[in-house]
């Protein structure tokens, strides 16, 4: 499979009281065409910066720093910002979690569906109307025609998240950059949204980035999985290796912490991760992940930690599943 999105070495910084707050530091990863990729990780470990920062919408203190940013054969990171508006909400398209984010209040849902179409595309009024009804109706909104009348909040929180996804769909896009598109919802309105999502993405065959804190949605929807910690992916695989075999600690803890079919006894408590993701100001040396690691040794904190492979699974630290020893039983 093809990429779509290929990301090297990005670096999100932000000015803070503070100091520089280095929300990302140095990601790569790919997206393949049609794939599900789910970013995971911690609250704050910049799975959002990552998102705003290949859509080219990051707040505009944020200073974005980049190797290579190529998106269907587009070198995203020389393009203008009238370059780049072409580009996003047409053939990249973002996901937020509050829908008002992205839909005007002033504006009809039609309106705003249509204008997502005309705005791009030598399409007529008439045109525009028919896509949007069509997609109304395959994110399950009936009475679609009625709808493009109303304004968003005439609409409950599911259905302006349907409505969401219908304008990320106006122009067929090949992305869509979903973070965390369900949290704000209901726990049963979420797991129909998602569904939603996940059976749109294979039904128009786009590569989906799905950033979700939830380890069981990962297990049922993705390809692949990307793990996150302060502003680094320690591990990124298939989602059957990772969850197989996790090779990076805090993805080891992440899966500790949920129970999975099969593998977790039903009297067995679930675990959790002691301590706190480090502050993300300034340099950081050595693994970031060193003062939770139940597995730490002085190498660790030194130098900085390279990824390490296995069957096209990549993972940063110092050590193999099977070299490592949890720091209270080393001599
Ligand atoms: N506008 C901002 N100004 C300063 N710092 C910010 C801003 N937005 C985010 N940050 C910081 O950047 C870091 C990464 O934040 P980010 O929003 O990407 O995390 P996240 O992984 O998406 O977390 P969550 O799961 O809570 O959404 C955090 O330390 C956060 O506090
Ligand atoms: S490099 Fe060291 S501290 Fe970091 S995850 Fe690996 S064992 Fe833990
Ligand atoms: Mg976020």
């Amino acid at each position: 499979m093809s990429a779509i999105l290929e990301v090297r070495d990005l670096h999100v910084r932000l000015p803070v009281a503070a100091g520089e707050l280095h929300a990302v530091r140095g990601i790569d990863f790919t997206v393949r065409r049609g794939e599900t990729l789910c970013i995971v990780g911690e609250s704050g470990c910049g799975k959002s910066m990552t998102s705003l920062a290949v859509m080219g919408l990051l707040p505009r203190r944020a200073k974005r720093q980049v190797a290579s940013l190529r998106f269907d054969g587009i070198d995203l990171s020389s393009l203008s910002e009238r370059q780049m508006s072409d580009i996003r909400g047409n053939r990249m398209a973002m996901i937020f979690q509050e829908p008002m984010t992205s839909l005007n209040p002033a504006y009809t849902i039609g309106n705003q569906l249509a204008e997502a179409l005309t705005r791009h595309r030598p399409v007529s009024g008439r045109e525009a109307e028919q896509r949007a009804v069509f997609l109304l109706e395959k994110v399950g909104i009936t009475s679609a025609g009625d709808r493009l009348r109303q304004y968003p909040h005439q609409l409950s929180g599911g259905l302006r998240q349907r409505v969401m996804i219908a304008l990320a769909l106006m122009c067929d896009p090949a992305l869509i950059i979903a973070d965390e598109p369900t949290t704000a919802l209901d726990v049963t309105i979420q797991a129909q949204i998602l569904h939603l999502l996940v059976s749109l993405q294979r039904e128009f065959n786009m590569a989906l980035v799905l950033i979700t804190h939830d380890l069981g949605v990962v297990a049922r929807v993705a390809n692949r999985v990307a793990v996150m910690y302060a502003g680094e992916i320690v591990e990124v695989g298939t989602t059957a290796e990772l969850f197989a075999r996790p090779m990076h600690p805090y993805t080891e803890g992440l899966l500790r912490c949920i129970p999975i079919p099969g593998r977790t006894r039903r009297d067995e408590p679930l675990g959790s991760i002691a301590g706190l993701v480090p502050s993300l100001i300034g340099q950081q040396h050595g693994c970031g992940f060193a003062n939770r690691c139940e597995y730490v040794q002085d190498a660790c904190r030194e130098g900085s930690v390279l990824l390490g492979m296995e069957a096209g699974h990549a993972y940063r630290c110092l050590f193999t599943p099977e070299a490592r020893r949890p720091a209270e039983v080393r001599s």
